[in-house]
């Protein structure tokens, strides 16, 4: 499936292991992640060997050699190691939820505003990148390709350096990177922009973000030249060489394909038909996340029922709002936002037999959630700023008869690649999102069919292992493949 040689081994590193421990009363529940990145990650981890580290999720004390044999048996059940960082509950707070998701989170998503600078965090960041570069070094070996993932781990591949662990580590940031007027608000700019820096290759969902970086890098120093055109070219400042690249992340279409047309989804997808009358359904699905814009998505809908009154008793919203990060402050009170929003849309416009918006607050299991995008006849994804967005690219996945329309922020990342057959729209604007769900309820089918068509067509071939083959060919020093650069 990949092109590199069989000898070396892939050291996948993440913040959070493709597991998750928990604990219920004395002892471990231990649950796997069905991830894109997972189902993507996995063959090649399977076939070449490789190993997974990263955090187990636990924020109860637990020990190296519970925690040790718990995960070996996990390792034996999917196929390939996997290794944990142990963090306590102090490092969980100021890495985990305070300098990645106060303070990299919002400012990467263009939201200082929301930015909680605390000095004390950036301290424990790096300390924690180094544990986590002990356990790298511990576990892998020369001539092994150590692959970081996200925004949590930017310094690992500087601390396995300043450990003396030489590897060819390699970066691919799964979040937007910021314009350098919201980047060099960070109070550790210059050493975030030489961490990365320390890696061979470093690699974004988008051209715009890669340009972003490259713009940062400039106003670090004159001294940066870049080399070369398209999706990856060398940057050097003299003394080092690295590659930046934009390669856009999917998600196992075919894997989406099959359950969507599975006899299960089948029925479960005949209950959700009868039980909505046939309404024409409006699916929003997002982490409780402030970048995914959903009190203005709400809004928008309501102002959709406030000025079109031939939606009213026809259109029903449903949106899933699954829970995230709950201990970080903008968090919790942006679901009394959310919540208020609902309530007061649905006592306005409710009328016996409809309401218009079923509000979830929950995580939906796998088969639910396509039957509920084979359902859906539009998909709203409005997200203020996303890396990518692969709810977008699930929705057409599922969407089997081609006939869905979906409705998609111009600042996603998937727009860079989706812009042509879905509706654009600017998450800011509710008049145009408003307008934006009357076209999608009324288009006529072939024109949706058409659209889906296309939309389909680009995410069959563009999918997640497009992503990993063409990721680790960039990281092997080939040209990429099927890399249709004028969509992008
Ligand atoms: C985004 C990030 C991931 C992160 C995920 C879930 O997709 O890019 O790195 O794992 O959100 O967030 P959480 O904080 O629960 O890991």
């Amino acid at each position: 499936m990949t092109d590199r040689k069989s000898k070396d081994r892939f050291i996948i590193v993440s913040n959070r292991l493709p597991i998750k421990m928990e604990k219920e009363g004395t002892s471990w529940k231990v649950s796997s992640s069905a991830g894109g990145l997972v189902s993507a990650l996995s063959p090649i981890l399977k076939d070449r060997g490789g190993i997974w580290i990263g955090w187990t999720g636990a924020t109860e004390p637990v020990g190296l050699r519970t925690c040790r044999e718990i995960l070996d048996k996990m390792s034996k059940e999917i196929g390939y190691r996997i290794f944990p960082v142990i963090l306590n509950q102090e490092e969980v707070s100021l890495y985990y939820y305070g300098l990645s998701n106060e303070i990299i989170w919002p400012l990467f998503h263009d939201l200082p505003g929301l930015a909680n600078f605390e000095p004390h965090y950036w301290k424990a960041y790096r300390n924690v990148n180094g544990k986590f570069a002990r356990v790298v070094a511990r576990h892998s070996k020369k001539d092994d390709l150590v692959w970081v993932h996200d925004y949590q781990l930017i310094p690992l591949a500087r601390k396995l350096k300043e450990l003396g662990v030489e590897r060819k580590c390699v970066f691919f940031l799964h979040i937007p990177f910021p314009s350098p007027d919201i980047f060099m608000k960070l109070p550790w700019r210059y050493e975030l922009l030489a961490d990365l820096m320390e890696y061979e290759l470093v690699a974004f969902q988008t051209a715009q973000d890669r340009k972003n970086f490259l713009s940062c890098l400039n106003s670090f120093s004159k001294k940066f030249k870049t080399y070369g055109r398209g999706p990856v070219v060398e940057v050097t400042d003299g003394n080092r060489t690295f590659k930046a690249a934009y390669i856009p992340i999917s998600i196992d279409f075919k894997g989406f394909t099959t359950m969507a047309g599975a006899e299960k989804v089948h029925s479960i997808l005949k209950q959700y038909k009868s039980r909505l009358h046939r309404k024409t359904v409006i699916l929003g699905v997002d982490r409780l996340d402030y970048t995914k814009g959903i009190p203005l998505r709400l809004r928008a809908f309501q102002m959709a029922l406030e000025k079109y009154p031939e939606l009213h008793e026809n259109v029903t919203l449903v949106q899933i709002v699954v829970p995230s990060r709950e201990e970080v402050p903008a968090y919790s009170e942006l679901k009394d936002k959310i919540e208020k929003l609902v309530s007061s849309i649905n006592g306005t416009f409710t009328t016996p037999g409809w309401v218009p918006v079923h509000y979830m607050y929950h995580s939906v299991p796998k088969d639910e959630l396509i039957a509920l995008y084979r359902l859906a006849d539009i998909a709203l994804v409005t997200p203020l700023r996303d890396g990518m967005n692969l709810v977008a690219k699930e929705y057409c996945a599922c969407k089997l008869d081609n006939d869905g329309v979906l409705i998609l922020s111009e600042f996603a990342g998937a727009a860079a690649q989706m812009y042509r057959h879905a509706l654009i729209v600017n998450p800011y604007d509710i008049e145009g999102v408003a307008e934006a769900i009357l076209k999608g309820v009324s288009m006529p089918q072939r024109e949706k069919k058409a659209r889906m068509r296309s939309l389909r067509k680009n995410i069959r071939e563009q999918d997640v292992f497009w992503w990993v083959n063409n990721f680790l060919r960039v990281a092997a020093g080939k040209t990429l493949v099927d890399f249709p650069e004028k969509e992008l």
